[in-house]
Parts: C-alpha cells; sequence; structure tokens
C-alpha cells in the first residue's frame, strides 16, 4: 500500500485529541502525519502539557477539559489516549461515549471498557447517533497479521484446524480477581492476543486453563465457534530480553507461523514425500516454504515500528471509515466484547475448569 503524508491528503477530519501521555507520544501522535488528519485541539488534564504536544504536534487549541473541548471547537472525530483512575476504571469509556452523543466518530487506545456493560452502552449511543467508536486493536492491522489472514482464508490452505498464540501476561490468584486494580494489567494486556484469536479464529465458546502461581503464567485450552481448537500461553516469567510473540495457525496440510510480529513463514501444502528414502529436504519450489522478513536497512517507511506494529494502519482505517461515513470491519466494539467475554471468564472461573463462553454480538 502507498502511503500518503498527511499535507497531501486532500480532505482531512478535523480533530481532537484527549490525552496527552507516553504512549500517544510515542506512537499515536506520531501516526498522524500519514493519515488524512487535521489536528485541531489537544486537551489533557495537565494543560502545560498538552501545550507542548499541540505545539509539537501542529494543533491550535489546547484544553484542560475535553467537555469544554467539545462545546469550543467544530470536530468530526477525537482521538482518546487517557488511562486508568485509581480504582481501576477505564477513563476513555465514559469520554468516549460522551463524545459519541457530541456527534463525533472516536478512535480509542485499547481497554474499550472493562466489562459488557460498558460496551453496551457505547454501542447504544452507537445507534442512536450514526457515529462509531473504533479501538485500535493493532494486533488485527500488523502487515504480518494481515497476511495471516489472507492465508488462512485462502482455498490451498483448507480450513484453520488449530491456533496457537503466545504472549507474556501473568494472571492474578483467583481470590483478586475481583479487584480492579489487580487485574488491570492483565485487562490491558488481554486485549492484544485475544485481537488476534478473535481477528483469526472468530468466537470463542469454551475455554479452560491452568495456573502457575510462581509466576502467575496461565496455557489455556479454546474451541471456536468454527469447530477449530485454539491454545493461549501467556507466558509470565520468560526473560525481559525475549521476543513476546508467536502466533500459529494449521491448515489441512498447510500451516503458517509468525515470530517476532514481523517474521511470516508460510509452509504451503502439497510437498508430501514418502517416509524412509528421501535424500534431500530441498522440495520443488511451488510447494516450497514462503518467507517474509524486514530487511531494516531502507528509510522506508515499513520499517517504522508505527507501521509494523499496525498503529498507523489502524488509523488509516478508522480515517477512512469516517470520511466515508462507514462502519469499520476491524476494531468494532463486537470485537472488543469477544474480548471482555474471555477476560470475564478468566475473572470468574478456577483452573482446571471448563466453561462455556456466551455468545455476544451486541446488535
Ligand atoms: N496499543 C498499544 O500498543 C499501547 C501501548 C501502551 C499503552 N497503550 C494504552 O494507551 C493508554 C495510555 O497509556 P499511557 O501509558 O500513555 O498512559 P499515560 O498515563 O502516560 O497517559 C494518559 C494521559 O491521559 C490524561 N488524561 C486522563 N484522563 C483525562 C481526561 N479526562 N481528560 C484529559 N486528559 C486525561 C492523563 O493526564 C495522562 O496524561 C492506555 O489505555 C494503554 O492501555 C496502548
Amino acid at each position: 500500500m502507498q502511503i500518503r503524508y498527511q499535507f497531501e491528503h486532500e480532505r482531512r477530519l478535523r480533530c481532537g485529541f484527549v490525552g496527552a501521555g507516553g504512549h500517544s507520544f510515542r506512537n499515536i501522535y506520531p501516526s498522524l502525519l500519514y493519515a488524512p488528519v487535521d489536528l485541531r485541539a489537544v486537551c489533557d488534564l495537565d494543560a502545560s502539557r498538552a501545550a507542548e504536544y499541540a505545539r509539537m504536534f501542529g494543533a491550535g487549541a489546547v484544553y484542560s477539559d475535553h467537555l469544554e473541548m467539545l462545546r469550543s471547537e467544530e470536530l468530526d472525530a477525537v482521538f482518546l489516549v487517557t488511562a486508568y483512575d485509581q480504582d481501576g476504571d477505564v477513563q476513555a469509556t465514559s469520554i468516549a461515549e460522551q463524545c459519541l452523543r457530541a456527534g463525533l466518530n472516536v478512535w480509542m487506545e485499547k481497554p474499550t471498557a472493562s466489562s459488557l456493560g460498558g460496551l453496551e452502552r457505547l454501542r447504544a449511543a452507537e445507534r442512536e447517533t450514526g457515529r462509531f467508536v473504533m479501538t485500535g486493536l493493532k494486533k488485527m492491522f500488523t502487515p504480518a497479521m494481515e497476511k495471516v489472514k489472507s492465508i488462512i482464508t485462502s482455498e490451498e490452505f483448507g480450513f484453520p484446524t488449530s491456533l496457537f498464540v503466545r504472549y507474556p501476561q501473568d494472571l492474578p490468584p483467583l481470590e483478586e480477581r475481583n479487584d480492579p486494580v489487580r487485574m488491570l494489567w492483565f485487562l490491558d494486556h488481554i486485549y492484544h492476543p485475544a485481537a488476534i484469536l478473535g481477528f483469526l479464529g472468530g468466537p470463542i465458546t469454551r475455554m479452560s486453563y491452568e495456573w502457575e502461581p510462581r509466576s502467575g503464567a496461565t496455557v489455556t485450552n479454546l474451541l471456536f465457534a468454527s469447530g477449530a481448537v485454539g491454545a493461549l500461553h501467556l507466558t509470565a516469567g520468560q526473560a525481559g530480553t525475549s521476543p513476546l510473540e508467536r502466533v500459529e495457525v494449521v491448515g489441512q496440510g498447510a500451516n503458517v507461523v509468525v515470530e517476532n510480529g514481523v517474521r511470516v513463514v508460510y509452509y504451503r501444502p502439497g510437498a508430501d514425500r514418502g517416509y524412509g528414502r528421501e535424500s534431500s529436504f530441498v522440495v520443488d519450489d511451488a510447494v516450497a516454504p514462503l518467507l517474509w522478513e524486514p530487511e531494516f536497512s531502507l528509510g522506508q517507511l515499513y520499517n517504522k515500528n508505527l507501521f509494523y506494529l499496525g498503529y498507523v494502519p489502524e488509523i488509516l482505517h478508522f480515517c477512512a471509515n469516517a470520511l466515508a461515513g462507514t462502519f469499520p470491519q476491524k476494531g468494532t466494539l463486537a470485537d472488543a466484547a469477544r474480548i471482555i467475554v474471555l477476560y470475564d471468564a478468566y475473572r470468574t472461573t478456577p483452573p482446571g475448569v471448563t466453561v462455556s463462553l456466551p455468545t455476544v454480538t451486541l446488535d
């Protein structure tokens, strides 16, 4: 895909931005440079930081109260990158609802909400206003994961029969899982591997897990509505130097592996060899594995984390839909609902117990 720089877009969304913190500075404001965005205003409870971000990223107005920003500015859309209250509540859920009700489309960081109730309120506001909220589920937008999706939906791959996702995250002891502060990091991070599971596998209907008390690591068995089976390995306890992620999808005579988010190997079907007498592992080119990985030498956009981690692609998806007056296909409230259903299952289910997960569509 060819990228246009921000100033090259003929039509741009007039945007406000709530939140001038660490992640937004590193990853979201810089991503706007590649999107059809006209950044009009920055808002943060810390007005001096909001002013600094506005100066650096080109916004003309500064606020410390987002409601005042909504009243004073003529906007099409709002970006929300806030964090958590002291009691562990997601700050952006209610702000997103206020922005929808002010008639604006909303792009927000995960977590969208900490409960299904929060998502249902946002969905009701979507229905009433005709505007939408999209969550930045970046894992659905990485070039690697987009490639995996296109491979596993191809005819030659066959039915995606099983799926494995690895991600480092600890789960607190069962008796602490009603405490939103103790569960904050689990909530914060489960959005990432669960977004991959949902994107590649669809809805999950059944799960059970085992839990290791020293690290809080878990290994989870999953059954998808499609009939595929899966495993989620949350590798708490791993080294700080280790890659975080590995994803594998197995089809029928084919499989695809993503290492470290950027190295994709597709083991194609067709190289069936009899056992015992083959003298070479080298197969015909037509059935040989395919490998994609970045070269990390050229000053290309694809070598920026803003692109290969999915930030710019997710923001472009948001902008394209906001400009066209359509609803996004990824990062939807239904996607977030599937993640919260899984989160709630971990929150309430003891290790070793199998539970069915409800189907939640948020229609
Ligand atoms: N997708 C990713 O890769 C990724 C990575 C890191 C963080 N995040 C997410 O980004 C979010 C922010 O993380 P962070 O580390 O930048 O947090 P942070 O605490 O550094 O920044 C949050 C900012 O929001 C401001 N804020 C809070 N409530 C506000 C309000 N009502 N009005 C205006 N400003 C308000 C705070 O003052 C703060 O400056 C979190 O939701 C986190 O989960 C996502």
